[in-house]
């Protein structure tokens, strides 16, 4: 499972870079998830661990608020397009930090893409300071005007591995946690954008190639049309 996300965001770079330069949309999520998590911490935050930083978004707005920042992701593919800061290539489940090292662990749009939430915020809880902050952001999905779930007709288990849920569970099992919903606005056009982004289009069809499953997602969504509203879950914790 964890080679098929590696290898999906290896093949996403551009499409990413294209999406987030039209939407800001990570930027937005990473810098609403750094006011959260700066509000549960005395004196602001200080080195902060971007677990998922992908190209970078959401390490350029924790580089702005917090004292110092590590990149760490799975896929060397995304974390080469970053050249600020630490770097480390590795997964959620196995941190190459020591316990007690970092005062905050940020999950902007990652934690939802492990296997097993739980062994990550496990390791989240090892290496932050008692006095330290996590925070996570995960998708809602897509939805009509009306409230519809553009996207009702895929199973929850084929949109990506994790419900939100599960991570909210796995959260509050090592933290006091807080949770809210974040609502934006979109296009048709900019859900098309999104998935003609490799590792999101293997959300809708997970079985089929690179190529065959950004052609797919772009033939279900090619009759879209309208406004849009994307919701996103977001859940800050502290050690209790
Ligand atoms: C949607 S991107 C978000 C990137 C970034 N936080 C941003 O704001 O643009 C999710 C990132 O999580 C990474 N990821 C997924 N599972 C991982 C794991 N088990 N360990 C480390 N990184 C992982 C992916 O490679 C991808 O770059």
């Amino acid at each position: 499972m964890k080679d098929v996300v590696r290898r999906n965001f290896d093949a996403s770079v551009d499409a990413y870079t294209t999406y987030e330069r039209r939407t800001n949309r990570f930027t937005s999520l990473a810098r609403l998830l750094a006011a959260e998590m700066g509000a549960r911490t005395d004196g602001g935050l200080g080195t902060v661990l971007d677990a998922g930083a992908g190209t970078g978004v959401s390490t350029r707005v924790f580089t702005e608020t917090a004292a110092d920042t590590i990149a760490l992701d799975i896929s060397r593919a995304m974390l080469r397009e970053i050249d600020s800061t630490a770097r480390l290539q590795a997964d959620f489940d196995h941190l190459p930090l020591s316990g007690q090292s970092v005062d905050g662990v940020a999950f902007t749009a990652s934690l939802f893409l492990v296997p097993d939430p739980a062994a990550a915020v496990r390791e989240a809880a090892r290496v932050l300071r008692p006095n330290g902050v996590v925070g996570a952001v995960a998708p809602l999905g897509w939805f009509y005007p009306d409230g519809t779930d553009v996207f009702e007709q895929f199973e929850r288990a084929s949109r990506s591995p994790a419900d939100t849920s599960a991570l909210e569970g796995a959260l509050a099992g090592e933290f006091s946690t807080t949770t809210g919903t974040w609502q934006f606005s979109t296009t048709a056009e900019n859900i098309r954008l999104f998935h003609a982004i490799p590792a999101m289009a293997a959300r809708l069809y997970p079985k089929l190639e690179t190529e065959r499953r950004v052609r797919h997602a772009s033939e279900l969504l090619s009759a879209l049309d309208g406004t849009f509203e994307q919701r996103w879950r977001w859940i800050v914790g502290v050690p209790e």
